[in-house]
């Protein structure tokens, strides 16, 4: 049985918890924040390995909007999560047994593994990428994982930011929206963020060197962005989308990028707002671009290249937190449409790649 192995080769216990794999599944489709009524804990043996493929036992679990997006009943840059199927997530995790010649017992891997103590991977549409060792996990999963690189990406590829140029952010005290406005910073930008609360804009400006902070609950942003930026925004770095978009394209520059990053307030949105200012993009001969960290799997060698020396000398900061337990999974996702949070926010399933 792979239970045995992995109880064996891990150090644990021969408990019931090790014992059993309980699965996160998605029973129907959400109607805002998630919850018991549309998710369900489904607890089974854990899977053996069928011919070429590898069971991975789950170390921590990244939590991203998008796991909510993915909910939804219709298709986005990947399919809607079946009713009935784990709820997908990425997640990193330890190869506890394998009958596929790509993993071999004890690589860390990288994937779509889900909200679940153990999952089946294989070479083909469920693959997992196999980490080098050295980077502690969490780092994976934050600066050197999806918030990191797209934070990367999406400034220098995508705004192709330059030095002297003001740019804006929101989402600012977020996973992505932290590390990209210190990018900024760093590049020689005049960096503005927006964010929810007053504690997040205090973080954002005195923690982590952004110019301003605007905080969009309580303040009108449209009027505060034009008053930081009298000669306009060269760059809008946009993870939210919805009203907070319009009152930055009311003032952009001429020239301007704005880099769609996410839209996290359509995600639970009943409704999409309407953006009105679309217009702003002809007067300022503007370019607005989304973009998808995945379109750049075959660069992430290069940005975290560049993003090594700016955190071991300091001058990029990041925070993470840690919340214990799969069962906290969707409480943990919630938070990131309550902004109950700073940075990234991760969930830890076992101590197996610790
Ligand atoms: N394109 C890509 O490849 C890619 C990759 C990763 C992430 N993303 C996108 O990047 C964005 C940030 O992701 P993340 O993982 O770093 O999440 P995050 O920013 O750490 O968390 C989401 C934050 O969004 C804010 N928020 C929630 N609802 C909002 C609303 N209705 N209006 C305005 N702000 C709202 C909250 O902060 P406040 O307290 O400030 O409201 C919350 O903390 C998301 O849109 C995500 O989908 C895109």
């Amino acid at each position: 049985m792979g239970d045995v192995r992995c109880g064996n080769l891990f150090g644990m216990a021969d408990t019931e918890s090790s014992l059993v794999n309980r699965r996160i599944v998605l029973t129907e489709r959400p109607n805002g924040l998630v919850g018991d009524y549309c998710l369900k804990t489904v607890e089974g043996p854990i899977p053996e390995a069928g011919e070429g493929e590898a069971i991975v036992r789950m170390a921590y679990l990244s939590v991203d909007p998008t796991n909510r997006v993915w909910m939804r009943e219709e298709d986005s840059y990947m399919p809607a999560v079946p009713i009935g199927d784990v709820v997908r997530a990425a997640g990193l995790g330890v190869v506890v047994d394998t009958r596929c010649e790509l993993y071999a017992i004890g690589d860390l891997v990288l994937g779509l593994l889900g909200w679940q103590d153990y999952a089946v991977i294989d070479a083909g549409e469920h693959a997992a990428n196999v980490i080098p060792p050295g980077l502690p996990a969490t780092d994976v999963l934050s600066i050197f994982g999806s918030t990191g690189l797209t934070a990367w990406f999406g400034v220098h590829d995508v705004a192709k930011l330059e030095a002297g140029e003001t740019f804006v952010i929101s989402g600012a005290a977020g996973g992505v929206g932290s590390v990209a406005g210190q990018l900024a910073r760093i590049a020689g930008a005049r960096v503005i963020g927006i964010a929810g609360t007053d504690e997040k804009c205090r973080w954002v400006v005195e923690d982590l060197g952004f110019d301003a902070c605007i905080n969009y609950k309580t303040e009108n942003v449209e009027e505060r962005v034009s008053a930081l930026c009298p000669d306009g925004v060269d760059v809008y770095f946009d993870n939210v989308g919805g009203e907070i978009l319009d009152a930055v394209l009311a003032n952009l520059a001429i020239g301007a990028r704005v880099a769609v990053c996410g839209a996290i307030s359509h995600y639970t949105a009943e409704s999409l707002p309407p953006v009105f200012n679309t217009f702003e993009l002809v007067n300022k001969r503007a370019r607005m671009e989304g973009f998808l960290l995945l379109d750049y799997l075959d660069r992430f060698i290069e940005a975290i290249g560049a993003l090594l020396p700016l955190v071991l000398d300091g001058s990029l900061v990041y925070a993470v937190e840690v919340v214990e337990g799969l069962e906290n999974a969707p409480a943990t996702l919630n938070r990131l449409f309550t902004g109950e949070h700073t940075g990234k926010l991760l969930v830890k399933v076992s101590d197996a790649a610790d």
